[in-house]
């Protein structure tokens, strides 16, 4: 396709505005899919996101396009993903593109994740053309949205397109501005190969799936290329597109986005920001590569059956070969048995991968409580480290000083909730940076440590607010803070899997809600059971659990030969999800709950 007949887009929009609604629209109307074809959400194509309605990965379609002028245009559409654990995603997509549509509700209006995106899609140079979404609802007001976007973005709104992507109003319009107002792609066609590996993931067919922006050059089937980041080299076998079906071409040109295939058993081998050149006329430098992604949200994943260990390793190793964005190594806990210590990008990175191993894997597994990465600076030069796990603590006297993670935040919040909002950020020891209005909405700008948010916050944050509040975050590095492990005990033996790093002035509380709720979940046993929570040897709350009346024992033990030891099976096989805890039985119920609510 010759330069200026390419049009390069994303589409950028705060969660549930209708991003993946409106891409399926441009796709029906441009004809990538027949009616019947055309199941809803196409693009979210995995059974999770679907349920969920979130766009996981990242997904590219070609479309056929025949403006008013009468050309035919290829548009590249390059979905994204809307939440903040996957902003790192949404800037690679943005990268490769030369504009993007700004969805926003008509409704509800700009909202953080809104700004967050259009901030870096600005950052890239993009043309944005606004799109006001869901006009077809009682409650929208265009106008007012306009307004905002003008007023809090600085973008001109007055063209933009008003449009409903469930009705299908406005898609015409749609796609007509991005014809017009999204400048076609440059590049050199005659100079070496250039081409940024935007994208990589597994595919069962056909193996590591690797998707490219081509900058100059060509790109060919059959052409012998270097990945100049990795110093690998590797022979092109397939190259081409979506639309959203597969489609293979015999080559990429410059501004072209497609896919290529080239024997590549690994995914990690494919890194995103890598540049592709050819082999034998390779382009002098590379292009200016991404910043690696850190998983910084850690827990343990434990199977609840024991046996279920190696099923577990296979199934996370399976997942990781579609998601390079998360890690995990083997883990052995005294509570628990054999797990592994895994990092995401965020909270509902985490939730993501273990609702896919429970539903897709078919298994049962117990989360430890998330816990981000500490910086600890041991004392006598020892040196720094980098702790995932509270379990790997040192000596409280071997460290000179903990730092912990900060983010900035920002919050945007309908006056009424304003103050319960304000409220949450300071229990969680938030530095507030700024706070302005627009149009009765509050803007709340808050640095806070990073672990006050992995728990509940985003829960507590929605619940507050009844849902009208909207969270964006990005990290601003480490600071020192006073850190301690807390343990918890139960009948005076630590509990490995419930420890976890607290700051000393909300530990007492942190401390007190845990024996709490163990309280409530350990059943009583003919003894009784002190829990205690503690930092160093110091108890800070402590909760009892009465014993079990002789009487009622007696009863249960009571009877003859036969019932007694019928009763004995009976409570082994309950055993069976019982943990031993010294001569205490802890049901895996108890830990699972106790750890949901950090
Ligand atoms: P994520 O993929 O989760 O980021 O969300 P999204 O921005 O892609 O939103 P999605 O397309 O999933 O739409 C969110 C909800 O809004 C769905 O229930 C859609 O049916 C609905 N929706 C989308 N467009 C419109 C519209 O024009 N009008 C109305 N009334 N509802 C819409």
């Amino acid at each position: 396709t010759p330069l200026d007949k390419i049009r390069n887009f994303s589409i950028i929009a705060h969660i549930d505005h209708g991003k993946s609604t409106l891409a399926d629209r441009l796709i029906q109307a441009t004809g990538g899919l027949s009616d019947r074809e055309m199941s809803e959400q196409v693009l979210d194509n995995m059974e999770i996101e679907k349920e969920r309605g979130i766009t996981i990965k990242a997904q590219t379609v070609r479309l056929a396009y025949t403006a008013s002028d009468g050309e035919t245009y290829t548009l590249n559409l390059m979905d994204t993903p809307g939440h903040v654990d996957f902003a790192y995603e949404v800037s690679r997509s943005l990268a490769a593109c030369e504009g993007a549509l700004l969805v926003v509700d008509a409704a509800q209006g700009v909202e953080a994740q809104t700004l967050a995106n259009v901030y870096q899609s600005i950052e890239h140079d993009h043309e944005i053309v606004p799109v006001i979404n869901k006009i077809d609802l009682p409650a929208a007001e265009p106008e007012k949205v306009k307004a905002e976007i003008e007023d809090v973005i600085g973008l001109d709104a007055s063209e933009a397109v008003l449009a409903s992507a469930k009705s299908g109003i406005g898609i015409a319009e749609i796609l007509e501005a991005v014809v017009r107002k999204i400048p076609a792609p440059r590049g050199d066609a005659t100079a070496p190969l250039k081409a940024m590996l935007v994208d990589s993931w597994y595919d069962p067919y056909l193996g590591v799936v690797i998707l490219v922006r081509v900058i100059d050059g060509t790109l060919k089937k059959g052409q012998l290329v270097t990945f100049m980041q990795a110093g690998t080299q590797h022979l092109v076998d397939r190259v081409g597109c979506f639309r959203p079906k597969i489609e293979q071409l015999t080559d990429l040109g410059p501004g072209e986005i497609g896919f290529i295939t080239a024997q590549i058993k690994d995914v990690a081998m494919a890194r995103v920001g890598d540049t592709l050149t050819d082999a034998k006329r390779p382009a002098a430098e590379a292009l200016p590569g991404f910043k690696e992604v850190q998983p910084v949200v850690f827990c343990g994943l434990f199977p609840v059956d024991a046996n279920d260990f190696e099923k577990l390793r296979e199934s996370i190793s399976k997942l990781r070969l579609n998601d390079a964005s998360f890690s995990f190594e083997m883990e052995t806990s005294a509570a628990l048995g054999f797990g592994f210590r895994c990092g995401f990008l965020g909270l509902l990175h985490l939730e993501i991968i273990q609702e896919r191993l429970t539903r897709e894997y078919d298994l049962d597994l117990i989360t430890t409580a998330p816990s981000v990465v500490y910086q600890i600076q041991l004392t006598h030069g020892g040196g720094q480290i980098d702790l995932h796990n509270p379990a790997d603590m040192p000596d409280p006297n071997r460290i000179e000083s903990i730092s912990e993670p900060w983010i900035e935040a920002t919050i945007y919040v309908p006056d009424e909730y304003l103050g319960s909002i304000l409220k949450l950020c300071q229990d969680r020891r938030g530095i507030q940076k700024n706070l302005t209005y627009v149009g009765g909405r509050a803007q709340a700008t808050y640095e806070l440590p990073l672990n006050e948010v992995v728990f509940d916050f985003y829960d507590r944050l929605k619940s507050l607010s009844k849902g009208y509040a909207s969270f964006d975050y990005h990290q601003i590095g480490y600071r020192e803070g006073d850190l301690v492990k807390m343990s918890i005990l139960v009948n005076e033996e630590p509990v490995d899997a419930l420890s976890m790093i607290v700051h000393r002035g909300t530990a007492e509380v942190r401390g007190r809600g845990m024996c709490e709720r163990l309280k409530e979940l350990i059943p009583r046993h003919l003894f009784k059971i002190p829990i205690q929570a503690a930092i160093g040897g110091k108890v800070i709350a402590r909760e009892t659990i009465s014993a079990m009346r002789k009487d009622v024992t007696a009863k249960c033990y009571g009877g003859d030969a036969t019932r007694k030891r019928k009763l004995l099976e009976k409570q082994k096989k309950g055993k069976a999800k019982m943990r031993e805890y010294g001569s205490v039985s802890i049901p895996q119920e108890a830990f699972i709950a106790a750890l949901r609510m950090g």
